[in-house]
C-alpha cells in the first residue's frame, strides 16, 4: 500500500481510504470462493449504494430467502474491506456483498458468470456533489478545502474510488466477463417500481405485484430515512458526522456548480467516455 497522505492510501493504482483495507486482503480476493448463489453490488462511491442494498435486501426478504442480520451493512458487508470482517466462506447462503472495487481486484470466481453482479452509475455531476457533502461528514475522508478542490480532485480521482471516469468505463468494457446489470441511480429516481421489477427479475425472483409494492416502499428515500437497519445511522456518531441519505435527488449539482463546472465535466465525459454512447439525466 502506498501511503498518499493520512487519508488516503493506494493500492494497484486504484485510492482507498486508510485503515479500511491491506493489501493481502485485497490480493486474497482473487481466489475467493464465489458462489453461484452469491449477490454483489458494485458502484462507485455515491451513485445510491446504500438505496440498491435496500432494494436487494427487501427483495430476498420477501422471497423469503433471507438470515437475520441487525442491519443493511451486516446483511451486505463491504468484500474489501477489513475492518469488522468475518469469515465469509462461513455464511449461509443466498451471501450478499456491497464494493467500489475495480474488475481487477474482483474474484476470479465471477468469470463463470453464475454469482450476480449489479452495477449502479448515477451522473457524475450528482455524484460528484454527493461526494463533496459525504467527504465533510464522514470521518475517514478528508473533510475538502472548498468545493472548487474537491471537484479538481474530482476529476483527477485523487479521492477515494479513483477516478469516476476509469470506474465506469472498467465496468462497463468488462460487462461481458460477467453476469451484470447495469442501472442508473436517475432511472431509479424516476421509475422506481420499474427498478425494483428489474432487479426482481434479474435476481431470478417472482414477486407478486403487491410484494414488489411493498419493496418500493420500503426503499423511497422517506422511508428509508427513517429505517435505522438501512439509513446507517446505526454507525457510531465520530464516524459518521452527518447522513447517508442526504438529498437524494437528480439535479442538486444545479445548486452548486458554476457554468465552467458543468463545461469542465460535459467536457471531460466526452473525452473519456464518449465512445460508450452512456445517456445520463441530468435533472
Ligand atoms: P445525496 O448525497 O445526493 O443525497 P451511496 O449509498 O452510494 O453512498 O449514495 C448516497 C446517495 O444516495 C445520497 O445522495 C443519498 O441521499 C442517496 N440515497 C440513498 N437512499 C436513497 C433513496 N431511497 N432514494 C433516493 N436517493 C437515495
Amino acid at each position: 500500500m502506498e501511503h498518499i497522505n493520512s487519508y488516503m492510501c493506494r493500492y494497484k493504482n486504484y485510492n482507498f481510504a486508510v485503515s479500511l483495507t491491506t493489501a493481502e486482503h485485497l490480493d486474497s480476493l482473487q481466489s475467493f470462493e464465489v458462489r453461484d448463489s452469491d449477490i454483489y453490488l458494485v458502484t462507485y462511491p455515491k451513485s445510491g449504494t446504500i438505496w440498491t442494498q435496500q432494494i436487494i435486501i427487501c427483495i430476498c426478504e420477501l422471497d423469503g430467502v433471507l438470515n437475520e442480520y441487525p442491519n443493511n451493512l451486516e446483511q451486505m458487508p463491504w468484500l474489501e474491506y477489513t475492518e469488522g470482517r468475518a469469515d465469509y466462506s462461513l455464511r449461509p447462503s443466498p451471501r450478499f456483498f456491497a464494493t467500489h472495487l475495480t474488475p481487477p481486484f474482483m474474484p476470479r470466481g465471477l468469470m463463470d458468470k453464475k454469482a450476480k453482479i449489479i452495477y449502479v452509475t448515477r451522473n457524475p455531476k450528482d455524484n460528484l456533489v454527493s461526494y463533496y457533502h459525504f467527504s465533510s461528514a464522514f470521518a475517514g475522508l478528508q473533510t475538502p478545502k472548498s468545493f472548487d478542490c474537491f471537484f479538481e480532485d474530482y476529476l483527477a480521482g485523487n479521492i477515494p474510488g479513483s477516478s469516476w471516469f476509469d470506474h465506469i468505463r472498467e465496468w462497463h468494457s468488462k460487462k461481458d466477463e460477467y453476469n451484470i446489470l447495469f442501472l442508473t441511480y436517475e432511472d431509479m429516481i424516476l421509475d422506481l417500481k420499474s427498478a425494483v421489477t428489474k432487479i426482481c427479475s434479474f435476481l431470478g425472483k417472482k414477486l407478486s405485484e403487491a410484494a414488489i409494492d411493498q419493496v418500493v416502499e420500503k426503499s423511497t428515500f422517506k422511508t428509508m430515512k427513517k429505517d435505522f437497519k438501512a439509513n446507517y445511522e446505526f454507525l457510531p456518531k465520530e464516524k459518521l458526522k452527518g447522513n447517508f441519505m442526504r438529498k437524494g435527488q437528480i439535479g442538486d449539482w444545479k445548486n452548486i456548480f458554476s457554468a465552467a463546472h458543468s463545461e469542465r465535466v460535459d467536457k471531460l465525459l466526452q473525452e473519456k467516455l464518449g465512445d460508450l454512447s452512456l445517456k445520463f439525466i441530468w435533472e
